[in-house]
């Protein structure tokens, strides 16, 4: 490979990382997506809205959240806790 071509293919691959992380930031919210696909098979949304709810602030959401995503074998990082937690927050506890 010439440098020339080195350097092109380097710059094809930077452009394709740049236009890879510009999708996914305008891609769903992480945090409603991984709810969606691994959290609504025991319970739907009334339990976050119930008027008996048991979440009663952000830490105990988050606690709660890490409790479900644990006893589903789920291996969340803190990340994806977090994600899911102030999806939650936003969409439903409004804390
Ligand atoms: C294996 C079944 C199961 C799955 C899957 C599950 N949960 Fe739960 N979740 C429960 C049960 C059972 C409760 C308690 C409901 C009750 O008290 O009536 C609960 C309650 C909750 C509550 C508290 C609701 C309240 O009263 O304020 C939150 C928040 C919650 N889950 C979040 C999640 C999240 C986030 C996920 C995905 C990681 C998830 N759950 C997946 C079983 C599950």
């Amino acid at each position: 490979m010439s440098k020339v071509n080195i350097r092109k293919s380097l710059f094809l691959s930077l452009f394709v990382l740049m236009t890879e992380s510009t999708s996914y930031a305008s891609a769903p919210d992480s945090g409603e997506l991984l709810h969606r696909e691994n959290c609504q098979r025991c319970h739907q949304a009334e339990v976050y809205t119930r008027p008996d709810r048991v979440v009663k602030n952000f830490p105990q959401l988050k606690q709660r959240v890490k409790q479900c995503e644990l006893m589903n074998d789920l291996m969340w990082f803190e990340e994806e806790v977090d994600a899911v937690s102030s999806y939650l927050n936003r969409n439903f506890y409004l804390f």
